[in-house]
């Protein structure tokens, strides 16, 4: 693993937030357009072409960006104090937004097999939980309380 110091730490620092704001902006957006999603007709040319921004936006922008989010903040936190518990509780709001993502990928995955069973309720809560999420996390890193 390479050390990081001084300027170099604060490159990858740069590149982190470069990618969590990407992969912010993947998590707002997707649940938005399932909720569009809902309101229109399975098979019809408006929902094919959800289908077809859902899939895109996933596999061109969300998934490359969370997985340089974790290989630049891993990178960052290998050179930090483990033990600290600003960390611990950022890396616990992390996985769960993790899990969202996953979650965000296979609810994609029934509307793109035209079987989707969830309300538009259920979305337009959804699309709140990444933000609780990120609000959480940047309180901690940024403050760093404990
Ligand atoms: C994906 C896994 C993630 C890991 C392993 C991780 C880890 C880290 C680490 C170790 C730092 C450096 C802290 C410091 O030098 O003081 C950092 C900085 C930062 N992280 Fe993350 N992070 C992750 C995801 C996120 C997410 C999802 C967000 C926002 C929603 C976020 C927001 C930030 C911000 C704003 C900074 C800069 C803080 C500062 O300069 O004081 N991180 N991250």
């Amino acid at each position: 693993m390479i050390a990081l110091s001084g300027e170099g730490y604060l490159w990858v620092k740069a590149l982190h937030v470069i990618s969590i704001i990407a992969w912010m902006a993947g998590l707002l957006y997707l649940p938005r357009l399932y909720v569009y999603h809902t309101q229109v007709e399975a098979g019809s040319a408006t929902s094919e072409l959800f289908k077809v921004m859902e899939r895109r936006l996933v596999r061109a922008i969300m998934t490359p960006a969370m997985v340089a989010s974790w290989v630049f903040g891993l990178w960052m936190a290998a050179n930090l104090d483990w033990s600290a518990g600003w960390l611990h509780a950022k890396l616990a709001l992390v996985v769960a937004m993790t899990v969202m993502h996953v979650a965000l990928m296979q609810w994609g995955r029934d509307f793109a097999a035209d079987s989707n069973v969830r309300s538009t309720k259920f979305y337009r809560v959804a699309n709140e939980i990444p933000t609780l999420f990120m609000l959480g996390i940047v309180i901690l890193v940024i403050l760093k309380p404990f």
